[in-house]
C-alpha cells in the first residue's frame, strides 16, 4: 500500500528543476513537463500537448470536463493558458520563445517556437517547480507597495487584468459572495458528486491517477474510499466549507480577481496566462496563492459580484487569495506519454 512518504516523493520528484544545457537542443518533452505543472482546475489537467517541428499545440481533453462546475469549459480554457503561461518561460529557459495565440478554427493555444539566440535569467521560470495552491491559512502579514505592484503588473494578458484589494471591509465584502457560492454549490447534488470523483481520499487513489484534488495537500488525512465516502457527507457541507474559508481569506493578506473584457475562449486563455503569471510572479516573491473561485463560478452569483465591483461589462473571471505561508504538500500529476501527442 502506498504511503505518504511515496506520495511526497513522487509529488517532490515531479517539480525537479530541469536540467538546462546552454546551447544544446530544444527539448520540447520538457517544455510540455513544465507546461503541465501549472494549476488546472480541480487538477483534471484537461489538456493535450501536440509536439510539431518549431511549434506545439495545446488542446482541450474534453473526456475531463466537469460539466457541473464548469458547464461552459470556461475553467478548462483557463487551466489550458495557465498551461501556455508555463510553457512560455519553459522556452525562455532553453533560448526559445514561444508565440501563445488561440487559434479558434483548430480550437487550440498555438506556440511557435523560435530561436531567441539567448537564455535570459528568467525568475518566473525558476517559479514554475515551486509554485502550488496553498490551501492552508497564511499569516496575515501586509503585502509591501512594490510586492503589489509587482503582482498588479504580472497579472495581466490580453483583454485581462488584475484588481488586488487589501483593506479589510472588501476582502469582507469577497467573503461574502464567497459564504454563498458555498451555500449553493454544497447544496447542490451534482455540485458534489463531481467534486467527490476528482477527490483522491489516500496515496495509493492519488498515485493511481496522478491527477485529482489529494487530502495530502489539503492536510486531511488519509483514508480507504470506502471509509471516505461516509465520512465525507459529514465534512464536505457548506458549513464546514464556509468554516475553512472564512478563517483562510482572513488570514491572507490580499484577495486578487481577474477580469477581462471578453467572456469567451480567448478571453478565457488570457485570463488563465495572467492568474499563473501572477502566481508564478507571488511564488518568486516567497508568497503564497490560492483560488476562491465559488463567486464566479455560481451563475446567479457572478453578475451581482461584477455589479458590486463596478466593471462595467467586463467579467470577473478568476479570483484568489495570497499572502505568506510555509510551502504545503504538492499535487500530482500524470505521465506525459498521457498528454504528448506525436505525429
Ligand atoms: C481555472 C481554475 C479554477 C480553479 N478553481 C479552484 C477553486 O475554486 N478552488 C480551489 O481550491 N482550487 C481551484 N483551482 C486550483 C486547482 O485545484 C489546483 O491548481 C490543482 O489542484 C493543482 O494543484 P497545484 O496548483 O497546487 O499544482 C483552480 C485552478 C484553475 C486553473
Amino acid at each position: 500500500m502506498a504511503s505518504v512518504a511515496d506520495y511526497d516523493r513522487a509529488a517532490n520528484a515531479l517539480r525537479q528543476p530541469a536540467r538546462i544545457i546552454p546551447g544544446g537542443a530544444p527539448d520540447p518533452d520538457e517544455l510540455v513537463r513544465c507546461a503541465a505543472l501549472a494549476a488546472s482546475s480541480h487538477n483534471t489537467q484537461p489538456w493535450l500537448f501536440r509536439i510539431r517541428a518549431g511549434e506545439i499545440t495545446i488542446t482541450p481533453d474534453f473526456s475531463r470536463r466537469c460539466p457541473v462546475v464548469d458547464p461552459d469549459d470556461a475553467h478548462l480554457y483557463k487551466s489550458l493558458g495557465c498551461a501556455a503561461e508555463n510553457l512560455v518561460h519553459a522556452a525562455a529557459a532553453q533560448g526559445l520563445t514561444a508565440e501563445a495565440a488561440f487559434d479558434p478554427v483548430a480550437d487550440a493555444v498555438r506556440l511557435h517556437l523560435e530561436s531567441a539566440g539567448v537564455v535570459r535569467e528568467n525568475t518566473l521560470f525558476d517559479a514554475i517547480f515551486k509554485r502550488q495552491c496553498t490551501k492552508t491559512p497564511y499569516d496575515g502579514s501586509p503585502l509591501t507597495r512594490d510586492e503589489l505592484g509587482a503582482l498588479e503588473q504580472a497579472g495581466r494578458e490580453g483583454c485581462a487584468h488584475t484588481l488586488l484589494f487589501t483593506a479589510k471591509p472588501r476582502i469582507e465584502a469577497v467573503l461574502e459572495y464567497v459564504r454563498r457560492g458555498n451555500e449553493s454549490q454544497l447544496n447542490d447534488r451534482a455540485f458534489r458528486r463531481e467534486l467527490l470523483a476528482w477527490i483522491r481520499f489516500n496515496p495509493g487513489e492519488a498515485l493511481r491517477n496522478g491527477d485529482g484534488l489529494s487530502g495530502r495537500t489539503s492536510g486531511q488525512p488519509s483514508l480507504p474510499r470506502w471509509i471516505a465516502r461516509h465520512l465525507i457527507g459529514l465534512v464536505l457541507t457548506a458549513k464546514g466549507q464556509n468554516e475553512t474559508d472564512i478563517r483562510n481569506i482572513r488570514s491572507s493578506s490580499a484577495i486578487a480577481i481577474i477580469v477581462a473584457a471578453g467572456n469567451d475562449r480567448a478571453a478565457w486563455i488570457d485570463a488563465g496566462r495572467a492568474c499563473q503569471r501572477l502566481a508564478l510572479r507571488a511564488t518568486a516573491l516567497d508568497l503564497r496563492s490560492a483560488f476562491i473561485n465559488q463567486p464566479v463560478e455560481v451563475t446567479a452569483l457572478r453578475p451581482q459580484l461584477e455589479s458590486w465591483l463596478g466593471l462595467n461589462g467586463m467579467h470577473a473571471l478568476l479570483m484568489m487569495r495570497l499572502g505568506r505561508a510555509p510551502l504545503a504538500p504538492y499535487s500530482l500529476r500524470r505521465p506525459l506519454e498521457q498528454v504528448i501527442i506525436r505525429d
